[in-house]
């Protein structure tokens, strides 16, 4: 082995060399927080030439190694910070999330049992309760941090199905699936998170399993046809294990009617979970928490902190209303969470997550929330919701742009309509725009789908950006539609 120990500890030289590269990294970091462009603009065939492995048998040592990754990787990264930068729910990150980034890196603590993260087991276990309580939920701490929504999805998705099994005397868990599982259901909008049907497809229940229930003009869910929909299914003999309502849609930001929703549900027995990955973030709002009301109702609940809770990927949670359905996957392992323990009331929190090994993300958000306060908090939240209405308005007013649907969360769809062309050559136009303004690297614009409509989506989370930036970037729109109009 060579001289120099490469191993994070308590040595000297050590210490020296992490504080070395640590100094290193951030000054680069510093340095390219402040590159003027959004994106270099290469493409995909330039990068792939570009970027070449460089595995030695000496090694290159830490300062090499950082001073190619400062080249080849962050140089070419996408500034998420950068007030154009609006497509996708994707956040610029606080501070303070990066400074727990660090803790959580250096120390590298593991969730999955007490005696490989004493403090941050008790920390993540009470910032559930805490969690719990702004979901409207009774005291306790079922509910765990995940990776993120679509992690968070599959628990709700899979402890639904097993309590449906369950209910029959079936234990899923211990025999795996029975019966006519094409009559098996799951409900959910046809602007539901397509995480929806991956995790019904691996469940072993197929994307077959996905009733989409219509929406009304807003991309909520329509009432009448869920009601429709739930009919159809007692005439054709198939049972709903759950309905997944959304707080939030990835493009629209619609919010399902949840209290209506959650009496349906209830009055069939079926488990609701509310996908409340983007909305969720409204639980600290001051204006527009009552869009979240009837989401105590739900018996699960996904929240994802990477999105406009402004932490950095990864950080979500799951919450489970009647902590007795953890029961449902429980699992003993003698080395982690044995029965011993749980006597002498120790917690091993892999009992409560479907990863075993798992980061102390929780530190992030328990640090953001202590750093910024829930007013600061509230603000930069309701900023985007606010945003978002301005923008909508300023729109309308502009006759080469349509608005597709008045904002509801932060995000705000529309198209640029030029004077002539069929719906194909528009939708055409829309997409070229998305891809000509990132290749420029000036603007990062989503493009998407509403009600079979391509349009451009902003997703304005970044509480720095104000009227004035969207302004720009709509100008930029604009003569980038007329440009590639006269090509
Ligand atoms: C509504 C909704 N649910 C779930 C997800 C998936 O979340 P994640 O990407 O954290 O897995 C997303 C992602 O955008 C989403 O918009």
């Amino acid at each position: 082995m060579s001289d120099i120990n490469p191993i994070l500890s308590s040595s000297a030289q050590s210490i020296a060399a992490y504080q070395d590269a640590i100094e290193q990294s951030t000054q680069a970091v510093v340095a390219w927080l402040q590159q003027p462009e959004m994106y270099q603009g290469k493409t995909v065939e330039q990068l792939r030439e570009r970027i070449q492995l460089s595995f030695t048998s000496q090694g290159l040592g830490n300062q090499v190694a950082i001073e190619r990754a400062v080249e080849y990787f962050l140089k070419d990264s996408l500034s998420v910070h950068h007030a154009q930068c609006v497509a996708h729910l994707h956040c610029p990150s606080l501070v303070i999330s990066q400074a727990a980034e660090v803790l959580i890196n250096a120390t590298n603590q593991s969730m999955d049992s007490w005696d490989q993260s004493p403090s941050a087991t008790i920390i993540e276990m009470k910032l559930i309760e805490w969690l719990r309580q702004q979901v409207g939920y009774t005291a306790g701490d079922a509910g765990v941090f995940t990776s993120g929504g679509t992690q968070s999805n599959l628990m709700g998705l899979m402890l639904a199905r097993d309590a449906f099994f369950a209910r029959q005397g079936h234990s899923v868990q211990q025999h795996g699936l029975t019966g006519d599982l094409s009559k098996i259901k799951v409900l959910c909008s046809e602007n539901a998170h397509f995480s929806v049907q991956k995790n019904m497809a691996l469940m072993g229940l197929g994307y077959q399993s996905v009733t989409l229930v219509k929406t009304d003009a807003f991309s909520r869910m329509d009432l009448s046809d869920l009601s429709t929909k739930l009919a159809q299914a007692d005439a054709n003999g198939e049972q709903v294990l759950s309905i997944v309502a959304t707080a939030g849609t990835t493009d629209a930001g619609a919010i399902d009617p949840l209290a209506e929703i959650a009496a349906m549900a209830a009055e069939r027995h079926i488990w609701l979970h509310v996908d409340a990955a983007w909305g969720g973030a409204l639980l600290l709002s001051e204006q527009y928490r009552h869009y979240l009301d009837g989401l105590e109702l739900a018996d699960s609940v996904t929240l994802d902190f990477h999105k406009q809770f402004f932490q950095t990927i990864s950080c979500g949670a799951f919450l489970l209303k009647d902590a007795r359905h953890y029961e449902l996957m429980r699992y003993q392992a003698a080395y982690l969470n044995s029965g011993f323990d749980e006597e002498q009331g120790v917690p091993n929190l892999v009992s409560k997550s479907l990863q075993t090994t798992r980061r102390f993300d929780a530190l992030k958000l328990w640090m953001g929330l202590e750093a910024l306060g829930k007013k600061q908090y509230a603000e930069i939240i309701d900023n985007g919701v606010t945003l978002a209405q301005q923008v909508a308005q300023f729109v309308t007013e502009q006759p080469q742009l349509e608005l597709v649907m008045q904002p509801q969360l932060a995000s705000v769809l529309f198209r640029f309509r030029p004077e002539s062309g069929d719906a194909a050559a528009v939708a055409l136009l829309n997409q070229r725009i998305g891809d000509a303004l990132l290749a420029s690297g000036s603007a990062n614009v989503g493009v998407t789908e509403s009600d079979g409509v391509t349009c451009l989506k902003l997703t304005l989370l970044n509480p720095t950006v104000c009227l004035a930036d969207v302004k720009l970037l709509l100008e930029s729109v604009k003569a980038c539609a007329l440009q590639l109009l006269k090509a």
